[in-house]
């Protein structure tokens, strides 16, 4: 698999030939999620980029920065069976960051407003700044991004709009483990006995779906809270119901929209984010 560390690198061996260049960034240590971008993206392109950079500016904390988990060998492993048609890019800070390692500022209205946005203040300008590094750096036609990071798929929407570079954004479903959790680079951090309990969260979510026409947002938030922190070690960050394009959080169902939940639950120091569908029927 070809392998490059600067952009200049990678764009000298692109061939003119290529009609559609696909792009996954990831941060690694991947997981079949990935993989699931990945596959799409050599179905729907001659070339795939895939980019492992761990961002710092993303991050809230260098001790979150630090415990991100890093396995090359394994991610090579995993991509492997699409090396053909696979470029990877593995940058260095400078390569991204010529300037020195910050943010850029974005202003993207309510999408940033509310849940990780409110909670990590500065991720989605970090999330947004390496994103337009890559997308400059590599010019895709198409880049794929997991709808598990719903908020941020929406924002880096916004964001290719606004570049108006011709980047077709494409959003991809979420992945689950045979036990429902969503599947995440963060799930191997958890001990054993957190891991084994941190399907509740898929499961209360799926119970609290199926009432969604009895219940009101309140209620489903409280049950949501009391069943997951009935675990030990589970703390509910935020439960909120929001609408999928503005991300605006509603406070009553309203039949003729869908809705989403977005959860935000700490396992131990591991946290986690989920996201389902939600309609009143
Ligand atoms: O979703 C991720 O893995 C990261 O936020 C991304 C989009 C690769 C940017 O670092």
């Amino acid at each position: 698999m070809l392998i490059f560390h600067t952009a200049k690198e990678l764009r000298k061996n692109l061939s003119a030939k290529i009609s559609s260049l696909g792009l996954v960034p990831t941060m690694g240590a991947l997981h079949l999620g990935h993989v699931s971008l990945v596959e799409r993206a050599v179905k729907e392109n001659n070339k795939v980029v895939v980019s492992i950079y761990v961002n710092p500016t993303q991050f809230n904390s260098i001790e979150d920065l630090n415990s991100y988990p890093v396995n090359l060998e394994n991610d090579l492993k995993l991509l492997k069976p699409f090396k053909k048609q696979l470029i990877l890019y593995i940058p260095k800070h400078n390569d991204i960051y010529p300037e020195g390692i910050q943010s850029k500022k974005y202003d993207f209205g309510s999408l940033s407003q509310y849940m990780e946005g409110a909670l990590r203040p500065g991720h989605f300008d970090g999330v947004a700044t390496i994103v337009e590094a890559l997308f400059r750096n590599i010019m895709p036609n198409k880049a794929y991004f997991g709808e598990k990071d719903f908020q941020q798929l929406q924002i880096i929407k916004s964001l290719s709009r606004s570049l108006n570079l011709g980047i077709e954004i494409v959003g991809c479903p979420l992945l689950r483990g045979e036990d429902g959790l969503a599947l995440s680079s963060r799930n191997d951090l958890m001990p054993e006995d957190l891991r084994a309990e941190a399907s509740v969260i898929f499961q209360t979510l799926n119970y609290i779906t199926e009432q969604a026409s009895d219940w009101s947002i309140k209620e489903m938030e409280l049950y949501f809270k009391s069943k997951v922190e009935d675990k030990n070690g589970f703390k509910m960050e935020y439960f909120c119901v929001a609408n999928p394009s503005d991300l605006i959080p509603v406070s009553h169902l309203d039949s003729r929209n869908e809705h989403r939940i977005f959860v935000a639950v700490f396992a131990g120091k591991t946290r986690l984010i989920d996201t389902v569908k939600l309609f009143r029927k």
